[in-house]
């Protein structure tokens, strides 16, 4: 068997396995927005599905790929502004496969990643309801490659935390900020543009430098991404002037320099979006 026809092979193993069954809710990381980092196995599922139910990171090149025939439900939340409750989207998950549906619920970048799919999933087993998990590349790892940023480097950062920018019904933002200063480390803060002042402030008094670089990554892997590299010194400033909105992470960490070098628009995928200098915009929205 030549190369090709094993890769073929492979793939159409992929996605001829595990059939979804009425009833049943598959939980689905679509990744960070790009169609390219889905994985094969959520190419099947969507395709599958008599009901999808996804939220406002799931990009519209993704939901292009969706089976044609299927309901398409939209439960999106924006910060701050829930469309649906989560209780309700947890009842119409049941609801749903009571009625015998194969259900997918299609969520941005990793299901069990500030997703609260580990909220629903708790849900379904509290309702006998069988279902399965697929991951999904979350955003920090797409976003972070797309823009030139490994998350770890032998000679900057021996670590990677992600880290939620938002609590639970604005909660303030308690976290263990000495461990976060802790130096030869990324942090990623998900959700962080309301907190930016929070975290410059926490970080700097716990000893991180106000020289430490960030990066800004509003859509990534997306047409619309817009990176920008600061400091932590002007990051609250930086998010201003350029008028950073969710989704957006923050990347603090002296990997972020690497960017600089790394960045390679072309290869993302997404040329004409991602054109211009790599240095320190690696994407901006059309304008
Ligand atoms: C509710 S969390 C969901 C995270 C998701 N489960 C994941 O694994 O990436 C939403 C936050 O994820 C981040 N995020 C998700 N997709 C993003 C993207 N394409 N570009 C930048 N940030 C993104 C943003 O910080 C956004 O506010």
């Amino acid at each position: 068997m030549n190369t090709n026809t094993r890769k073929k092979c492979l793939v159409e193993f992929q996605l001829a396995e595990q059939p979804l069954r009425p009833g049943e809710v598959a939980i689905v990381g679509a990744g960070p927005g790009d169609p390219g980092l889905l994985t094969l196995r959520a190419l099947m599922l969507i395709q599958q599905a008599d009901a999808v139910v996804y939220d406002r990171l799931v990009s519209p090149q993704i939901m292009e790929l969706v089976n044609p025939g299927a309901e398409r439900i939209h439960v999106g939340k924006a910060s701050g502004c829930h469309y649906v409750p989560q209780e309700e989207t947890n009842e119409l998950l049941v609801q749903l496969a009571t009625r015998q549906r194969r259900v997918v619920r299609l969520k941005g970048g990793d299901p069990y990643i500030f997703g609260r799919g580990g909220e629903e999933a708790e849900f379904l087993v509290e309702n006998d309801i069988d279902f399965q998990v697929v991951p999904g590349i979350t955003s920090a790892a797409g976003c972070a490659s797309y823009c030139g940023i490994p998350l770890t480097h032998r000679d900057y950062s021996q670590s990677v935390t992600f880290v939620t920018g938002h609590r639970k019904g604005d909660q303030s933002l308690e976290l263990n900020w000495q461990t976060l200063a802790a130096p030869g480390q990324t942090r990623v803060f998900y959700m962080g543009l309301h907190n930016a002042p929070t975290i410059v402030k926490e970080l700097t008094a716990h000893g991180v430098s106000a020289k430490c670089p960030v990066a800004l990554v509003e859509r990534g892997t997306t047409p619309l991404q817009h990176m920008t590299v600061t400091t932590l010194d002007d990051l609250v400033e930086t998010i201003d002037r350029e008028d950073f909105q969710p989704p957006t992470l923050i990347i603090v960490g002296e990997v972020v320099q690497l960017a600089e070098k790394l960045a390679r628009p072309a290869q993302a995928g997404w040329n004409s979006a991602l054109a211009g200098p790599a240095a320190a915009h690696a994407g901006r929205r059309p304008a």
